[in-house]
């Protein structure tokens, strides 16, 4: 019956075994999977249009290759995500009618502008640092398929991180006025990408159920400290100062302690008033319908294929 089904599932969870899309789950754990893959799947494709905006105007060739190459990275990450969440159940139109309907989240980060070339460094720099720090752990998280996505993807993602790094280090270590343009870029960057993480615990809807399911390995307020105590030093190193006055070391719990997010500023990007959130959705429900004839010709083309393949 329904109990043991469930405790039998918890057993194999608390076992650390995988569970796949064939094995019984709780109705619940499949819609919160459905919920936070399909998200995932909408961050990555709603995310490359804050870089895009750069690459017909990158410094450089070899960094307009580069931001090329992690662009289309992005929406293959999608691609694999939006696979991983269809084994559950929902169709792929279902999803991306949901994220054009307004009524799926993607991350509150891409809802930002990106004005100057720094925004490219801080974008790999910080919000990839931020995404693998996010990411690495679901490599473990009890769900195979999404599991099996996230290997690939975090490899993916230190390119990522590492090529906006290289772009700060140029700008810091550059002219004066570039230098200024990084430590902007590091003032508008720095809040939001904390905020990536989600909210604090306390108030955290699903957290403590997606830690019992494995789903998260970590809270959002570990992985949050994690990245501070990582990026704070290399911010250092960069001769950049993070936006943050009450930002410091605490010897005792080997910490950086950091000063309060603004969860309000949060909460209205989330409901749709941040600087871009328009505009984000506008551009991608714009792509579908200048798509639609591709899709039609693809599918016509399979008919055919098919038909063929049957006589
Ligand atoms: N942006 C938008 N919504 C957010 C958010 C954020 N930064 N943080 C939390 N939320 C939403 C949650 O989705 C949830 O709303 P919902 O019930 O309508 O879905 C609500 O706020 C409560 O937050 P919780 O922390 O309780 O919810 P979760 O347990 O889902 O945790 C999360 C939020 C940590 C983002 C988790 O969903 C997660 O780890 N998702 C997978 C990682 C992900 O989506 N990363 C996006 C990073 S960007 C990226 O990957 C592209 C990179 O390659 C550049």
């Amino acid at each position: 019956d329904a109990v043991t089904l469930e405790q039998r599932f918890q057993s194999k969870v608390d076992a650390d075994e995988r569970i796949e899309p064939k094995d019984w789950m709780p109705d619940a754990y499949r819609q919160t999977l459905i919920r936070q893959i399909s998200q995932h799947a909408h961050s990555e494709i709603v995310g490359m249009l804050p870089e895009g905006n750069w690459i017909t105007r990158a410094p450089s060739l070899r960094r307009k290759a580069v931001l090329i190459a992690k662009v289309q990275d992005e929406g293959g990450h999608g691609m694999y995500l939006y696979s991983a969440a269809e084994t559950l159940g929902i169709s792929r139109d279902e999803l991306i009618e949901q994220l054009l309907a307004g009524t799926a989240k993607y991350s509150s980060i891409f809802n930002y502008p990106t004005p100057t070339w720094a925004d490219v460094g801080a974008i790999g720099w910080l919000v990839d640092g931020a995404a693998i720090m996010n990411q690495i752990p679901i490599c473990r998280c009890s769900y195979g398929p999404y599991a099996r996505a996230m290997v690939r993807i975090c490899k993916e993602e230190s390119f990522h991180q590492r090529q906006g790094f290289e772009i700060m280090m140029t700008l810091a270590r550059g002219t004066a006025e570039q230098k200024r343009m990084a430590q902007d870029a590091l003032n508008r960057w720095w809040w939001p990408s904390l905020m990536m993480f989600g909210p604090n615990d306390a108030t955290s809807k699903h957290t403590a159920q997606s830690m019992r399911w494995k789903i998260k390995r970590f809270t959002n307020d570990e992985l949050r400290q994690k990245f501070i105590d990582i990026t704070v030093p290399q911010a250092e190193y960069l001769g950049l100062k993070v936006p943050d006055p009450d930002l410091r070391w605490d010897e005792q719990t080997q910490h950086y302690i950091h000063g309060p997010i603004d969860w309000k500023e949060f909460e209205d990007v989330l409901k749709g008033n941040g600087p871009c959130n328009r505009e984000r959705l506008e551009t991608r429900r714009r792509a579908h319908d200048e798509g639609r004839w591709v899709r039609e010709a693809a599918l016509a083309y399979a008919e055919k294929q098919r038909a063929r393949d049957t006589q």
